[in-house]
């Protein structure tokens, strides 16, 4: 149900309001004193742990918040959302991601209609066509295997696929079954892009699959048609047909480019962009690379989190708690931003993926009724691996502004190494850091600490650290597939929650329509000044001085040239 009121005008948010000049007196070095309220601020679910006892909360904080969540309908709003009702009133559809990684006999419906058996029949035809070109069984058209992928796509139909990839190309599992094998993507537009992503493959073992839930995206269909060109400029065009199937809701667009329809693999219009990785758009690529079997357990990983979320209470509910202390940190301690921190460096592509699940999701400045809102939505997303991260950014994180950071470890490495003779094996040298850096964070150091060290006097204000900067440790077992699952699931839905507080739409993106409509202006605009000479009418003064200056300085290019590909 949802709420007609905006959330900032219950009695909680004000509750809340009054309740951080208290907070702002605690120092975390105090409230990390308090075994007991540590011992409340961890959370243990099916092989995770989560440590939010380094946030700038008390248990009275985390007791206004529920009655926050309350107020805004939380509990009813994630109901709505897996019982398949159109939350995404805006664009009048069910918000059902829970529903492609629910177990076969599962039982959601959209419309009136259980979508699992359609869910698994498209499952079903990855696994059966996955299989038949690992083994070779389905071959290019000169009867080569295919053992090269490159998904072409962009934003949802990218970064979730490539977050995954990423963290899959190190366990042990996932590099046996995809021996021999390389899956590559095309995300820009850029034909430095297409360069790279053909670089070193030969036409005749790549198979290429075009991703795109709408297949109207300009940067996607124009690489589409580049790499198509790139295939038949190779192998003939017939050979299209063995080298190129696609992902899409919009199958008739898939036949209209040069397609076979049996050889796209559908999902549907209740599975948003970016929250589309579990679909075909995910599920196809990483199958072609590591088997399906291997990404069946990343359905389960997430599954396992979409249960939970579903039914733990609130105070155990590792999604619920963590979208409730984001709100508190942007909404009330005025932290507007937040580092996605992994110590394993197969986690170097979480933080851009969850840049789109979040920012898409939560950037928006009017409530789902249209209402503008108050109060400001959303958080910016940033990260990188932990050591990294330390020698770049950190030095703001520890002295600069607030950023509240969470920091995400694995107790067994994917790749263990041991050097004899070394104090410590590499994954805990690591680790050393995930364990020391959020009491950095939290206690600081302070100046009489530092008058203690006999550090020089002009020195003590730069070595100064005020700590009280608040954290959140995740610490998975390992980082097998499931477990990329589960931490995919577990951020998928403390955005939601985020959305579901704000009151805010978390499924809709208007905000990316403007650029396109502006930039196909432009588009027309350079074709009529290249083919015709016709001078740049219709900008401000800046962009026609950009654009008068880009077209006069390119002044070379033929206004009709031949077809040119890459020649990296
Ligand atoms: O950037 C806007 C957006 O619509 C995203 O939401 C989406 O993930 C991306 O473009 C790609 O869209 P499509 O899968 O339709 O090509």
């Amino acid at each position: 149900m949802a709420s007609p009121t905006l959330i900032c005008d219950t009695e909680p948010w004000n509750d809340l309001k009054n309740h951080v000049e208290e907070i702002k007196k605690s120092h975390l070095r105090n409230l990390m004193s308090d075994t007991e309220r540590c011992k409340s601020m961890m959370v243990e679910f099916d092989g995770m742990l989560l440590d939010y006892s380094r946030q700038n909360a008390t248990l009275e904080t985390l007791n206004k918040l529920y009655q926050l969540a309350e107020a805004a309908h939380l509990k009813e709003k994630i109901n709505r959302m897996y019982s398949g009702e159109h939350i995404n009133s805006t664009e009048n559809r069910s918000v059902l991601h829970v529903a492609l990684r629910a177990a076969r006999d599962a039982v959601i419906n959209s419309d009136g209609k259980n979508v699992v058996p359609e869910v698994w029949k498209v499952l079903d035809k990855i696994q059966e066509f996955s299989e038949k070109v690992r083994i070779g069984s389905w071959v290019g058209a000169t009867g080569k295997s295919l053992k090269d992928v490159i998904a072409v796509g962009i934003g949802g139909s990218f970064l979730g696929p490539l977050f995954v990839h990423t963290a899959l190309q190190t366990d042990p599992e996932a590099i046996k079954s995809s021996r021999g094998r390389q899956l590559r993507f095309l995300a820009n537009v850029d034909p430095v892009d297409v360069a790279k992503s053909i670089a070193g493959l030969n036409p005749e073992t790549t198979l290429v699959v075009v991703v795109s839930k709408t297949f109207t995206t300009a940067e996607t269909m124009l690489n589409a048609r580049t790499l198509r060109e790139w295939i038949s400029a190779a192998l003939g065009p017939s050979a299209v047909a063995k080298h190129m199937v696609a992902v899409s809701t919009n199958l008739t667009l898939v036949e209209k480019f040069g397609i076979d329809p049996n050889n796209a693999f559908a999902f549907w219009d209740w599975v948003g962009g970016r929250y589309s990785v579990c679909s075909a758009v995910g599920v196809l690529p990483l199958s072609l690379q590591y088997g399906f079997s291997v990404v069946e357990k990343f359905l389960k990983g997430a599954s396992s989190i979409d249960q939970h979320f579903y039914s733990a209470h609130f105070d155990k509910n590792i999604p619920v708690l963590l979208g409730l202390l984001s709100i508190w940190n942007v909404s009330f301690l005025g932290y507007p931003a937040r580092a996605i921190l992994p110590y394993t460096q197969a986690l170097e592509k979480l933080a851009p993926h969850i840049q789109q699940v979040s920012m898409e999701s939560n950037g928006k400045g009017v409530s789902i009724d249209g209402v503008l809102l108050p109060f400001e939505a959303g958080e910016i997303d940033f990260g990188e691996p932990g050591t990294n991260g330390q020698h770049s950014f950190y030095q703001l994180i520890h002295q600069g502004r607030v950023i509240p950071c969470d920091f995400i470890g694995v107790v067994k490495s994917q790749q263990p190494i041991y050097l004899k003779g070394e104090v410590v094996s590499n994954h805990d040298e690591l680790m050393s850091n995930f364990f020391a850096q959020p009491d950095a964070l939290a206690y600081g150091k302070t100046p009489e600490q530092l008058q203690k060290e006999n550090v020089p006097p002009h020195l003590i204000p730069h070595k100064t650290f005020s700590g009280n900067r608040p954290s959140l440790s995740l610490l998975l077992p390992t980082l097998s597939a499931y477990n990329i699952g589960q931490l995919l699931a577990i951020y998928e839905h403390r955005i939601a929650v985020e959305g579901f507080i704000w009151g805010i739409n978390s499924f809709d993106q208007w905000g990316v329509e403007l650029g396109k409509s502006l930039a196909t202006q432009v588009r027309k605009q350079l074709h009529a000044s290249r083919t015709k000479g016709e001078p740049v009418e219709g900008f401000n003064f800046s962009t026609k001085t950009l654009l008068t200056r880009y077209l006069e300085a390119s002044s070379d290019i033929p206004a009709d040239p031949p077809t040119l590909l890459p020649r990296i």
